[in-house]
């Protein structure tokens, strides 16, 4: 199928389907901003839990936090954002848009025109009062980014937990951009989702651990699913360097229209803690109890988008083939991702076997994502399944009455096997252990 239409499918897949929304589409929708639907919330969570049990849980040297959203303008002076976060705006003369510069080539992509302005400098931050008096004093900014939360909390963190570097502070939640121009759906939004996390490690210790959460982030999309061939490295230039960083290295996706980032892993050296000792007064060294050493960490950032990345695993899950003689669409996502587990089928709506079902559904919603769908063909109901991603159909059929058996379907063989309903759950426990997921290499 060419990309592009592929790209359509799966926009109208996400809408039909319940994944993906034009936020506020009884008005029309607003500015390029979305709502997850049902099982885009619970997609949304998979990605996030996979992120979160590959980056902390299985780490004993990296933990989490929570930070606020709402910060104050000191964190974003120091930090650089109020400076020089900003992105090159230009307006058409002729029809008035506003473009990014670096995103054209001295034309108006609407009209055509070469009429445009000079470029200003436009910063990115949304910015909002806090309180019921709008003046200077009460500015306060949507972060852009959920790192900071990392560094300004990095001495209470490191004390608290008693941890010495090399250890890491990770993150998952909204950062806001005001993007001149967001677009091809979720790849680009003013309001989107981040996974983040920083490594504050002995600075000579850190061109080796950038290498490593290079490989460590690139297995984990490879993982949950995006072939090698989907994916690629790409070293930033010295030019394209924020201005934090000491050198990045993008994993980047092959989306419909091209290459487009997916996370970028940054070298951000000493930079943030610096900046924030700099404009707090604070101390932001680490004092080494073992050696009476004193210094400050150097950090290593993966920075990923959760909401990006969930597009991407869709695009590449994205499959058509033939079924039965007929076509389907079948999204092959990791059953560590889709948004349900496991549905429960009963073949007919029969009071005795809709009972039986209802029960296997209790004990599988129990521990698993479960749908229940007791509508239409059994054939509607297996494509509506595969459409959705969902690995593993479970039927209830007449023969469940007399054997107390149910027939366990694969979304990608279409397979069917018959198990006692007592041991549903564990076989779709054992057939989840079996999938591949991401493991946390050591380091060395
Ligand atoms: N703390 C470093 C940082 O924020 P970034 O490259 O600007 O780095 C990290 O952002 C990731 O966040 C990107 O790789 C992308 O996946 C996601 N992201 C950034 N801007 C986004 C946007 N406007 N819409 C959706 N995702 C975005």
């Amino acid at each position: 199928m060419p990309e592009l239409d592929r790209m359509d499918a799966i926009v109208s897949l996400a809408k039909q389907r319940g994944f993906i929304f034009p936020s506020a589409e009884i008005y029309g929708g607003f500015r390029s901003t979305y709502d997850y639907g049902p099982l885009g919330a619970l997609m949304l969570r998979n990605v996030r839990d996979a992120w979160w049990n590959f980056m902390v849980q299985q780490r004993p040297n990296v933990v989490g936090i929570e930070a606020a959203i709402l910060s104050s303008p000191k964190i974003w002076e120091a930090s650089g954002h109020l400076a020089g976060f900003t992105d090159p705006l230009v307006d058409c003369r002729s029809c008035g848009s506003r473009w990014r510069e670096d995103q054209i080539e001295g034309v108006c992509p609407s009209c055509g025109s070469g009429d445009l302005t000079e470029s200003r400098d436009f910063n990115l931050m949304f910015k909002t009062f806090v309180g019921p008096v709008a003046d200077d004093a009460a500015v306060a900014y949507l972060r852009p980014e959920t790192a900071q939360g990392m560094f300004v909390n990095f001495p209470l963190v490191q004390r608290a937990l008693r941890l010495r570097p090399p250890f890491g502070i990770a993150q998952l939640g909204k950062s806001f951009r005001n993007e001149i121009t967001p677009g091809n759906f979720v790849f680009r939004t003013r309001e989107f989702d981040q996974m983040e996390m920083e490594f504050f490690t002995p600075p000579d210790l850190a061109d080796r651990y950038f290498d490593y959460w290079v490989s460590e982030r690139y297995e984990w999309y490879r993982t949950l699913g995006i072939p090698a061939s989907e994916l690629r490295l790409r070293p930033h230039e010295q030019d394209e360097l924020s201005h934090y960083s000491k050198g990045t290295k993008d994993i980047e996706y092959r989306f419909p229209w091209g290459f487009g980032e997916l996370e970028g892993i940054a070298n951000r050296g000493t930079y943030d803690l610096n900046a924030h000792a700099t404009h707090s007064g604070e101390d932001m060294t680490y004092y080494d109890p073992q050696t009476g050493e004193r210094y400050l960490p150097s950090v290593i950032e993966p920075a990923g988008g959760v909401t990006r990345a969930m597009m991407a695993f869709l695009l590449s899950a994205f499959d058509r083939d033939e079924v039965g003689g007929e076509e389907r669409t079948v999204l092959r996502l990791s059953p560590l991702l889709a948004p349900y587990t496991v549905a429960v089928l009963p073949l007919s709506k029969k009071p005795e076997l809709q009972a039986v079902a209802e029960g296997v559904f209790g004990t599988l919603s129990m521990e698993f994502s479960s749908d229940y769908d007791a509508t239409q063909s059994i054939g509607r109901r297996y494509r509506r399944q595969d459409e959705i991603g969902t690995p593993f159909c479970v039927t209830v059929d007449f023969d469940t009455l007399e054997d107390k058996a149910v027939t366990v379907r694969d979304r990608d063989t279409t397979e069917q096997e018959r198990i006692p309903a007592s041991e549903v759950v564990g076989y779709v426990r054992s057939r989840l252990n079996a999938v591949t997921r991401p493991v946390a290499t050591v380091f060395g």
